[in-house]
């Protein structure tokens, strides 16, 4: 049994950069190719040996939910039409009843407000949290390597790239401590600094595998950075008592919270697809070339 059977994943946001195709439709089922960008996330979780799913989800969310269920009119049409093919996509492996958890965030108050409310379904071990909006993928389950970190050393693991200097603004950024290959010691965080502040370039991604403590840092309320609960906070806060280390994500990674980066998802996930003809000369179009 993995050490890290809870996922929590966070759907609650407003997703304002998509407005209005978020209006009534959750960013988190916006589609890259075929796929909702949190079945992706749910997947990879699944694949690094999770088997608990606990979703923060809000008002006019409820398509995640419905995308997780059984379909039975949907499911009876294909087979009765014969397409064995498709009815197979619908269904996803480890989606059985009773592991899958809805807890509503009712206010939205930030990533940290959004994890505290999954504070009594996460037990008493390490838990997951992944963010659909980033699309990570590599060799094996990006999630796998930091459950590895967290089984080698304990505590809490967090997934960063390195970004330019001139965007550390818009991440969460690591204070690193000693670097061994693709291991950081996490000496602080700070979120979103200015260039001139950042400790590194080396920002959070999406991924953390967190320790219960940190339910109780983020019950206390403490609003940060864009007048939000935010999570990095409550992690600065447990640097020095446990274990803190990142992960370098290997692989692609595409920030779908972005129109600019959904649309590369979208164009580099259809190109590695076989099963998908012209995918290449429809980009050259649309180039112009
Ligand atoms: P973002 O910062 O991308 O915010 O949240 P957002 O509301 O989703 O999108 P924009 O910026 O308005 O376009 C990062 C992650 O945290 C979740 C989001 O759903 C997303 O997965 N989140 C954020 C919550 O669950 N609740 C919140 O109160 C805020």
């Amino acid at each position: 049994m993995g050490s890290v059977r809870t996922a929590v994943f966070p759907v609650g946001g407003l997703g304002t950069r998509f407005l209005p195709a978020t209006k009534a439709v959750p960013k988190e089922m916006l589609p890259v190719v075929d796929k909702p960008l949190i079945q992706y996330a749910v997947e990879e979780a699944r694949d690094a040996g999770v088997e608990h799913f606990v979703f923060i989800t809000a008002s006019g969310k409820s398509a995640v939910e419905d995308h997780f269920d059984r379909n039975f009119e949907l499911e009876t049409v294909l087979a009765q039409q014969g397409k064995h093919d498709l009815l197979r996509h619908i269904l996803m492996d480890g989606m059985v009843p009773g592991r899958l958890a809805y807890v509503r965030q009712m206010d939205p108050l930030g990533l940290g407000h959004a994890v505290w409310c999954a504070r009594h379904l996460i037990g008493n071990g390490p838990f997951a949290v992944l963010l659909a909006d980033e699309l990570l993928r590599g060799d094996r389950p990006p999630l796998a390597d930091l459950i590895d970190v967290h089984e080698d050393i304990g505590g809490n693991v967090v997934s960063v790239i390195e970004v330019a200097a001139e965007d550390t603004g818009s991440y969460g950024i690591v204070k690193p401590g000693r670097i061994d290959g693709r291991r950081i010691e996490v000496r602080g965080l700070v979120e979103k600094p200015d260039p001139a502040d950042a400790p590194s370039q080396y920002a959070v991604v999406g991924r953390y595998i967190l320790e219960p403590a940190i339910m109780g840092l983020l019950g206390e309320g403490h609003i940060g950075a864009g007048g939000e609960i935010q999570l990095t906070d409550a992690m600065a806060r447990l640097i020095g008592g446990q274990p803190f280390n990142a992960v370098i994500h290997e692989g692609s990674r595409y920030d779908c919270g972005s129109k600019v980066g959904l649309l590369e998802a979208n164009v580099a996930l259809a190109l590695e697809r076989d099963d998908l003809v012209g995918v290449e000369s429809a980009v050259r179009r649309a180039l112009g070339d």
